[in-house]
């Protein structure tokens, strides 16, 4: 080429949970059977999807309108439902202009970032779900600028470290929080969204909360939207079908913006996000259709709660099993479906091994743990060889922590058993190796 081809940004773009499937596919060819822990697809876990659900979408494919286009913005009627019930919060006010539909949150989230100014910087929680961070990094062309989430403190977040780094990172125009959070399961204290708001207040910046596990909470907490909390602070709420419903195959999620009147700078942000969905006319309309009728059924909150339940259960025996393990941070989580296992500092080492039986997969983790790759990866690797459990190390998630995020998603309770009982023999071995 004539000359250089890519965005600075382009090596940021990282998203391991599917990177490590390219791995386990290998070791899968070798005849290790793959126990996939990466994904937080319910649906491939085995999440029942009842029959009303079906019969719903099944009904909106004999009405032809779920053939065509729909407003850029959105369907109408789905915006009106929407605006209801996030103004029936009592906090921001919104209308049905206040929307945008896009294909999936993962959709949502590099429509935000793509077109700020790459000096503009949006501050994200360490570890974070790396689609937020890759944008970031992507559009900036530099590695993320982080605030830490605390293992030690329930994982929530340094608000000393994060008012620091505003104050005196100019470039900082926006703080983005994950709540609940991917890949902790922690779900942000009140106190602690009116804290980030204020910083937000007093430094004139945007907000943006994804919260597309917004109604996935258990063990006692519930999670606050941003637009309960945000006063008239500029922002942006993302939330999706993926998780809730769960419906991740529809590709369906939606950006509310709170306060575009307070601040012309993010109004022009909004237009040139919605302009960009315009370029590509607007996003899928069946799940758009589908979505009122899902989230008023009669069945639907018993339904989420009987799944908040079980996630809930497996929560349990993730932490009862794995949390007096010497040499590791294990927190109980309250939203979402992940767990975060940390390896303290220190512990893990760029000499240990697991046995691996099988011969070819043992040459294989042998050559993949070589050279310079972060210990917690090298760990998954040895992981996956040696008992097929693929999980996604937490140095993906732009972490300088170590350690692993599991999923709490798995319908059987005796596979269930058998992963984390097998995990907690595998970090016993590796570490005493
Ligand atoms: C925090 C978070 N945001 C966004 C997404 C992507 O959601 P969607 O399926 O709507 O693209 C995920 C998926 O795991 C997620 O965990």
């Amino acid at each position: 080429m004539r000359r250089n081809l890519l965005h600075p940004g382009a090596t940021e773009l990282v998203y391991e949970i599917r990177e490590i499937v390219k791995k386990a596919n290998l070791f899968k060819a070798m005849g290790v059977a793959i126990h996939w822990e990466n994904i937080g697809d319910p649906v491939q876990k085995g999440t029942p999807i009842p029959q009303w659900m079906k019969d719903i979408v099944a009904g909106l494919a004999q009405d032809s309108a779920s053939y065509g286009y729909c407003p850029t913005k959105g369907v109408l009627s789905t915006r009106e439902f929407l605006a209801a019930r996030t103004n029936a919060l009592g906090g921001a006010q919104i209308t049905p202009e206040d929307f945008l539909f896009c294909n999936g949150v993962g959709d949502a989230i590099s429509k935000v970032y793509q077109y700020l100014d790459p000096d503009s910087r949006i501050i994200g929680p360490s570890p974070a779900y790396s689609t937020h961070s890759s944008a970031e990094g992507g559009h900036a062309g530099k590695p993320p600028i982080t605030y830490q989430l605390d293992p030690n403190n329930h994982w929530y977040p340094d608000m000393e470290e994060l008012r620091n780094k505003v104050k005196f990172n100019p470039g900082i125009v926006g703080i983005l929080i994950i709540n609940p959070d991917n890949p902790t399961g922690m779900v942000y204290p009140e106190s602690v969204l009116r804290e980030i708001v204020a910083i937000a207040k007093e430094y004139k910046l945007f907000i943006i909360a994804d919260e597309i596990y917004t109604h996935i909470t258990y063990n006692g907490a519930k999670a606050v939207q941003l637009a309960e909390v945000i006063g008239d602070v500029p922002g942006i709420g993302m939330k999706g079908l993926s998780k809730e419903i769960p419906w991740p195959g529809s590709r369906c999620g939606w950006l509310e913006f709170y306060n575009t009147d307070k601040d012309p700078e993010f109004a022009r942000l909004v237009k040139t996000i919605e302009d960009a969905k315009m370029l590509e006319v607007c996003s899928t309309t069946l799940p758009q259709l589908a979505l009122p009728k899902l989230l008023s059924h009669p069945q639907f909150q018993a339904h989420r709660d009987s799944i908040n339940n079980d996630i809930a259960a497996r929560g349990e025996v993730v932490y009862n099993t794995l949390h007096d393990l010497p040499g590791m941070i294990v927190n109980r989580t309250y939203g979402a479906f992940y767990n975060s296992i940390l390896f303290k500092p220190g512990v893990l080492k760029p000499h240990q091994k697991l046995k691996v039986e099988n011969p070819q997969a043992r040459e294989l983790v042998e050559s993949l743990a070589e050279g310079d790759v972060p210990l917690d990866k090298r760990f998954v690797y040895y992981v996956l060889a040696a008992t097929g459990i693929c999980v996604v190390p937490i140095s993906s998630f732009c972490s300088d922590l170590l350690g692993f995020r599991v999923t709490l998603l798995e319908e059987d309770p005796k596979q269930q058993k058998w992963l984390y009982e097998r995990l907690r023999s595998a970090i016993e071995e590796y570490l005493a190796s």
